[in-house]
């Protein structure tokens, strides 16, 4: 019995603490609509487009029908991501210094420790939104 407790312990909570943060974390979002549809978004030849929402520069991807949003300089030198392109892996090469940072995670896949912001994008009947986290209290 009190090993079973234990293995549901150590295996179950971390997923269950992990959910309830990401549920969290999408409720405290602003959705943002972006166009109703893609072609409405003035994508580069790259699939690339830089939009303003809710007063933030954020660039937007689109490749083989996946919409990313991501911050649109680029944090290691101010680079306009948007001039950029994504590469076969998915991710966005920074068109200046050629660092790669992933879509899903904004992880710096080139290896140069940088990260670069990166914002929830969900399609619906109504159009494409970006959520964009409230600024409030606790948002230091
Ligand atoms: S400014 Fe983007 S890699 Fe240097």
């Amino acid at each position: 019995m009190i090993y079973n407790l234990y293995f549901h312990l150590r295996f179950y909570y971390p997923y269950f603490v992990g959910m309830a943060n990401e549920s969290l974390y999408i409720m405290l979002m602003n959705w943002f609509k972006i166009a109703d549809k893609i072609e409405q978004l003035n994508l580069s030849a790259e699939g690339l487009a830089e939009i303003e929402v809710s007063g933030k520069k954020i660039c937007i991807s689109v490749k083989n029908d996946s919409i990313q949003a991501c911050a649109a300089k680029c944090p290691h030198a101010g680079g306009i991501m948007a001039n950029g392109y994504v590469d076969a892996l998915g991710n966005i090469v920074c068109p200046l210094h050629r660092y790669c940072f992933s879509l899903q995670n904004g992880r710096n896949t080139s290896g140069e420790g940088y990260f670069l912001k990166v914002y929830p994008v969900e399609t619906r009947p109504e159009g494409i939104f970006v959520g964009i986290k409230e600024n409030n209290l606790f948002n230091w």
